[in-house]
């Protein structure tokens, strides 16, 4: 059994502001069926601290980044967890990155250093009897912990998984022994970039296995359009870099199963569902499609895009609700939406909500500009509600375009536009309002969008397979 220590600042059921925690939660127990333990290492926030049960100190330091701390082990929410314990850095209210002013905390740097500080220490000496085989680093939080492994002269394997490339943790490089970093190693080969410390690019270049989210957005990495000036490094590594596909938790998000779904068993339980959801958002019955949004209202989702083209939509009888948080332009620009009687629009973050949402639609929007994976429309293909994408990353690895061939061979899930752009998103949505207008096509859609294969076992597959050979190599 290959023993794996997983870093990451955030994991679901603990604390999740994105994807990153579906994914961190997830996929230990799918490795649990190919021979691969687990361990899990969070920052001790609030939130994760308060969900400990029976937690037992393993690691204690005098002094972290400017306080004492301890790594606490416990078995909790299905998960093996290491959970670092530094109250001066993580006891902090509210959002986990974000201060009260909703910028960034100014220690962020230090915050996710000692993450990755203490992953690394377990590296070298373990957490009393248990030692990790393989290091697993997840985005920039995690990223110097395999820098620090190599400046300490280990060969402890290590795997690196870019979420979201434009996010790099950089930080001014005035004293790189601030943050425990070896000074003789600043430079382009280690953690340098352009006169700055990024913490993605230090595990871009120390890990021995670099990974992505999807294949597309593996080969979009290493292209100056989507790589934010790291697509050369990515180059420069390309042999050691894959792309492994999301996949979804399939037993939280089962339609037979789902608590906030009443019927669901077949395209009439939908209709149930559906109604349920107009009278919750308080929509008319109408002839066109229902559509959804469940998302962080940022510049990466391409929402702004959906703002321009919501006529093609709404002219032909189809209705939006839209879930999400985020950039307060976009918030108020869907506020403004919503005064069309046909746009519900609830500002917030609402787990029940977003599978009401997603169990009722008939069709899900992910416009986005760039996309690694993306979850929300392998939520869609699970519970039958059409995922209408922009042509990039896991976006175009996981939906089956209804394109004339397709629909000939009855084999299309979805709709995919291209350029990520006004026109091809208003053509994009006409084109959904003449497939509902088609019910057996419709229904064939949703029928093929159901079969689709969307849990963890072939990408657990993949990555118990590299993380052996990351041992053997
Ligand atoms: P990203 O990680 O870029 O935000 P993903 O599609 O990978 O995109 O993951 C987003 C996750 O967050 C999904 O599980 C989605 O359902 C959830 N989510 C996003 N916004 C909300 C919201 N406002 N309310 C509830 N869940 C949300
Ligand atoms: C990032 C990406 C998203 C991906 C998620 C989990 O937040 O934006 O596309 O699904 O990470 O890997």
């Amino acid at each position: 059994m290959i023993q794996v220590l997983s870093v990451t600042s955030e994991c679901v059921p603990f604390v999740k502001t994105g994807g990153l925690a579906d994914v961190a939660g997830a996929l230990p127990t799918a490795l649990a069926q190919q021979d691969v333990r687990v361990r899990t290492l969070l920052p001790g926030y609030p939130a994760v601290m308060k969900s400990l049960v029976k937690a037992a100190p393993v690691l204690r330091f005098d002094t972290v980044f400017g306080g004492p701390a301890r790594v606490l082990e416990a078995t909790c929410g299905g998960l093996d967890v290491l959970v670092l314990d530094a109250p001066h850095l993580f006891d902090r209210p509210g959002n986990i990155y974000l201060g009260p002013n909703g910028a960034d905390w100014p220690d962020n740097a230090e915050r996710f250093a000692a993450l990755s500080w203490v992953a690394a220490q377990i590296g070298l000496q373990g957490a009393q009897t248990w030692r990790p085989d393989v290091l697993h680093c997840h985005d920039w939080q995690a990223g110097l912990a395999p820098e620090y492994l190599r400046a300490a002269g280990s060969a402890l394997p290590c795997v690196m998984t870019v979420h979201n490339i434009a996010f790099q943790g950089l930080t001014p490089a005035l004293n790189p022994a601030r943050l425990k970093l070896d000074p003789d190693r600043f430079s382009a080969d280690a953690y340098e970039f352009y006169g700055k410390i990024s913490a993605l690019k230090a595990g871009l270049m120390a890990a021995d296995w670099l990974t992505t989210v999807s294949p597309s957005y593996a080969a979009e990495l290493m292209t100056p359009e989507f790589g934010m000036g790291l697509d050369g490094v990515l180059r420069h590594r390309a042999n050691r870099l894959r792309g492994i596909l999301n996949g979804i938790d399939t037993a939280v998000w089962d339609p037979i199963t789902d608590p906030e779904i009443k019927t669901f068993k077949s395209l009439r339980g939908k209709a149930h569902t559906k109604a349920a959801l107009r009278t919750e958002f308080g929509l008319p019955v109408s002839a066109g499609p229902l559509c959804v949004v469940v998302s962080r209202l940022t510049e990466q989702k391409g929402l702004d895009l959906l703002l321009g083209a919501l006529p093609n939509l709404l002219n032909r009888g189809g209705q939006l609700i839209v879930l999400g948080s985020g950039d307060p332009k976009l918030e108020a620009g869907f506020r403004a939406a919503a005064k069309h009687s046909q746009v519900a629009v609830h500002i917030g973050y609402d787990e029940a909500m977003s599978h009401r949402l997603i169990a009722g639609g008939d069709a899900i929007l992910v416009p986005s500009r760039f996309e690694p994976c993306g979850l929300t429309q392998l939520y869609g293909l699970r519970y039958g509600t059409l995922p209408l994408v922009g042509l990039t990353g896991g976006l175009a690895d996981t939906v089956i375009n209804a394109s004339p061939a397709a629909l000939d061979r009855g084999v299309a899930t979805g709709i995919q536009f291209h350029p990520v752009g006004d026109t091809a998103l208003r053509t994009a949505l006409d084109h959904l309002c003449d497939l509902w207008s088609q019910p057996d096509v419709w229904r064939k859609m949703v029928r093929n969008a159901q079969k689709q294969p969307v849990g963890w076992d072939r990408s657990a597959a993949a990555y118990a397979e590299l993380y052996r050979e990351a041992l053997t190599s």
